[in-house]
């Protein structure tokens, strides 16, 4: 009996980290050909998960460019992929979340007649602008995909909402798969600064921002609510790992530079960020990936944005919005850092986003799905 070809089509640093353990996964299934294309939208972020991961892609488009706009992003991927698809052509594609490459590989895919599995399904926020352009981006490919593989309840719910109740699989999200793989307690950091951090006597604030959508004033308003709190406490060391987009690059060293207890640093590699993350006192960001891993590390976050497609953590206590503006962001964090009882209600460890079995759980729904497997996986938290 021939295989079924399973491609997974990725490009950006998140997706690759919850990607590649799925990728991983497939390849170790029999019944399945696990094929690996990347757009490589990220160039350097992603190829440092991929050899984290040591994951081998079958196809790079390598589309990065400085400054990319969404249309060079969305044009390119899709113009790359008919060649990918031609040549391969794979039973099955499988997406990820709400990047570009997201939408413009489920569309090249739905182009070529090719059925799509979308991972991480069902997120949403209701504002078409926020995030941007990321909701439209999940909402299409929603209308595009055969298969939901949804991490929590309430997404799966979202779809309903939607009509969308046939090929809906509830998994957990495989971000916790991957952070079962990283986090090590005798772990050496590869940058000298954080390993000489005293992360029981100093207060290691981990901060990460790079959204388009706060680009601009926001960001203005982030930066200096986070130059204020390391002014106004001498415990803090705060850890910025800035992504390499030159807007971010540009917001961060004016803002933060020439500060002794302030360290832009290089983004990170995923074991080290997530071995930073379960060291560190608090976590600011307005990173969905981050909204996702510091809860299970029982780690508080604030998050720099308007609105979350993640209550999940919110309701758990683990999380709260702390908007875009500067004093409530000052204000929300001098509570944490000063007020121990406060600090306490919110690090608890919780993990409503996975228990690490998503991977398997998403490769026996295909399975199922395409008739080698007897009976569909047990749904998350069942
Ligand atoms: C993209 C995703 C966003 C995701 C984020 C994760 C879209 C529209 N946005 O946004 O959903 O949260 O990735 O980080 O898909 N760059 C490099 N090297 C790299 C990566 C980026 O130099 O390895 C620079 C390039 O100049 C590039 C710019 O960063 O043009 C922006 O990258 P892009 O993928 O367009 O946007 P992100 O803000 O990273
Ligand atoms: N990450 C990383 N190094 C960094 C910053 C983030 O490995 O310097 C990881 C992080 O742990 C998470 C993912 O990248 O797994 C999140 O990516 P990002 O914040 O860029 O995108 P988002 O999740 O907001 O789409």
């Amino acid at each position: 009996m021939s295989k079924l070809k399973v491609m997974t089509i990725f490009g950006t640093r998140p997706e690759a980290v919850k990607m590649a353990p799925l990728a991983l996964e497939l390849a170790r299934r029999p019944g399945l050909e696990a094929l690996c294309c990347v757009t490589a939208q990220h160039r350097e972020m992603l190829d440092s998960v991929l050899d984290i991961f040591g994951l081998r892609p079958d196809f790079d488009l390598n589309i990065m460019e400085p400054r990319q706009t969404l249309s060079t992003i969305t044009s390119k991927t899709l113009l790359g992929m008919e060649e990918v698809l031609e040549r391969a052509r794979p039973g099955l594609v499988l997406v990820h979340g709400d990047t570009s490459t997201t939408f413009a590989g489920a569309l090249a895919a739905f182009y070529h007649k090719i059925p799509v599995g979308h991972v991480e399904a069902g997120l949403r926020t209701y504002d078409k602008l926020s995030p941007y352009p990321e909701e439209m981006n999940r909402k299409l490919v929603s209308s595009i995909a055969d298969l939901h593989f949804c991490p929590t309840a309430a997404n799966r719910e979202n779809l309903a909402r939607e009509n969308v109740t046939q090929g809906v699989f509830l998994t957990g999200n495989t971000v916790i798969d991957a952070l079962q793989t990283t986090i090590s307690h005798f772990f050496t950091f590869s940058d000298p600064t954080l390993n000489a951090l005293d992360y029981g006597q100093r207060k290691v604030v981990l901060v990460t921002c790079h959204r388009r959508e706060n680009y601009g004033q926001p960001m203005a308003s982030i930066m200096t609510a986070l130059r204020r709190l390391a002014d106004a406490f001498p415990e803090v060391e705060l850890v910025y790992p800035v992504h390499l987009s030159p807007v971010v690059q540009e917001a961060a060293h004016k803002y933060l530079d020439n500060h002794p207890r302030i360290h832009l640093i290089a983004p990170l590699a995923v074991d080290e960020m997530h071995n930073l993350m379960a060291r560190c006192r608090l976590v600011l960001t307005d990173s969905g990936g981050l909204q996702e891993e510091a809860p299970a590390l029982g780690k508080p976050v604030l998050v720099l944005r308007r609105e979350t497609e993640r209550p999940e953590a919110v309701a758990a206590g683990t999380v709260r919005l702390a908007g875009v503006e500067e004093e409530p962001i000052f204000q929300l964090a001098s509570t944490l850092l000063s007020d121990q009882t406060e600090y306490d209600k919110m690090a608890r460890a919780v993990n409503p986003y996975g228990d690490g079995q998503s991977c398997r759980r998403i490769a026996d729904a295909i399975e199922w799905r395409f008739g080698l497997r007897a009976n569909p996986p047990e749904e998350f938290g069942a």
